[in-house]
């Protein structure tokens, strides 16, 4: 069977990393959330006290942040560590959510997270999710999915998912951070989310993980 590259873009929280790990895993594909590397990135920004309006101080910082992987070829878990420590927890906070969109907004962070994201890319086989991977990591992937689901529908997801771990927050909180990353995500100069013209588009509002996962492995095997 032939390998390709299967870019999935979208908005926040729209459940883009769950669809790609599960078309990975059931492709047998590698799968890489590329959100995670922006997070990371950010999350050594915050503990470093790196002042994001100096390029020189991000130049300096980011020649300090080696970041790997940890695949797990059966359940398709990928687990992301900065510089040798897994921080997959660290960057799931409010706190990182908060900045996350600002620092991914500079030109010399794109340019790092972007040229690793393509080295990890070149075998093809993988799925990788992110903002951009369908416009400006690959723009050739022979399959591109845009994900968009209903805001309300998409905090209430992402509420369930953040007050497990952090009961004091309130939806309110989760409505205001997916608006604001979406804006600056939409609105950045450095390749900013918009779906590709040659992306299919997939509202998940009313499909369950199942019937998502159904539609993008069809579209995977019309073009393997
Ligand atoms: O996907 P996730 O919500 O974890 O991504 C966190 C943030 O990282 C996004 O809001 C966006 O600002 C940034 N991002 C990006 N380009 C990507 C993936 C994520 O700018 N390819």
């Amino acid at each position: 069977m032939k390998k390709i590259i299967i870019a999935i873009d979208g908005y926040s929280s729209c459940g883009k990393s769950t669809l790609a790990k599960a078309l990975a895993k059931k492709l047998h594909y590698l799968f890489l959330d590329s959100g995670a590397m922006y997070r990371a990135i950010t999350y050594y920004f915050i503990e470093h006290k790196v002042n994001t309006n100096q390029l020189t101080e991000v130049e300096k910082a980011l020649k300090n942040i080696q970041l790997s992987f940890q695949f797990n070829k059966e359940t398709a878990d990928n687990h992301i560590l900065l510089n040798g420590i897994n921080v997959d927890k660290e960057i799931r906070s409010m706190a990182i959510n908060a900045k996350v969109s600002e620092v991914a907004a500079i030109a010399e962070v794109r340019k790092f997270a972007v040229a690793q994201q393509q080295q990890i890319g070149l075998n093809k086989g993988i799925v990788m999710d992110g903002r951009d991977i369908g416009t400006t990591v690959f723009p050739n992937a022979e399959l591109k999915i845009f994900v968009t689901a209903d805001t309300t529908v998409r905090v209430e997801r992402r509420f369930k998912e953040l007050y497990a771990s952090n009961p004091n927050i309130t939806i309110e909180d989760v409505k205001a951070n997916l608006e604001m990353r979406d804006y600056i995500d939409t609105n950045r100069t450095e390749s900013p989310l918009r779906k590709a013209d040659d992306a299919k588009l997939l509202d998940n509002t009313n499909l369950n993980k199942e019937e998502q996962l159904n539609i993008a492995y069809q579209w995977a095997m019309e073009k393997i």
